[in-house]
């Protein structure tokens, strides 16, 4: 069974720039955790889309451990996208502090209220994160998501 004790030493959370040697690594990393088991690979109008969004990760060395991408919608409303944590290292607190992370740094530009679009099967991880789900299942890249939102301070 995995643990905190079994994470890599020394992880940074880091934001990554587009286009980056990194933002390249965070592509491969989603690739093989969040399309290719599905089939599916990115077009690169999807990755294109990116440039205007924030990135971020938690990085080992050079090694990219996790990443997750945000959408600003306003000054006060985000979207996370693209969660994703190396199939190795699930488990083992990486994603709940790359999220905790995230929102301390939405929340210090003025984010307070939050949506994503969950696995079903991811649904647990958010609620223990303090997410909702708020709306009615769907299916989106051939599996059920549902949406779920977080509200940092009242609006
Ligand atoms: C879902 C994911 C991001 C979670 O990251 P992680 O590093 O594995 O999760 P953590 O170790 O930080 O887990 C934090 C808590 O959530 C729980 N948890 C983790 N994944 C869960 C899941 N899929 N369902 C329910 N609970 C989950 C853990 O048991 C832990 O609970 P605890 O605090 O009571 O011990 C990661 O497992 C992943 O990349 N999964 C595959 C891709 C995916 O589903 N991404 C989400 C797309 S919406």
């Amino acid at each position: 069974m995995s643990s905190e004790s079994d994470r890599p030493v020394s992880i940074q959370f880091v934001p990554i720039e587009f286009q980056s040697d990194v933002y390249r690594q965070s592509i491969a990393l989603r690739h093989a955790v969040l399309r290719q088991p599905l089939g599916l690979a990115y077009s690169e109008s999807q990755l294109a889309a990116e440039h205007d969004q924030l990135h971020f990760g938690m990085l080992s060395g050079n090694q990219l451990l996790a990443c997750v991408s945000v959408m600003l919608f306003s000054p006060s409303e985000a979207k996370i996208r693209q969660m994703a944590v190396d199939a190795a290292l699930q488990g083992r607190g990486i994603g709940s502090d790359l999220l905790g992370r995230v929102e301390l740094e939405l929340k210090s530009r003025g984010v307070q209220c939050i949506e994503l679009h969950a696995r079903e099967v991811a649904v647990g991880f958010y609620e223990r994160l303090g997410y909702m789900v708020t709306g009615e299942p769907f299916t989106e890249v051939t599996l059920p998501h549902i949406k779920m939102t977080k509200t940092m301070v009242t609006c």
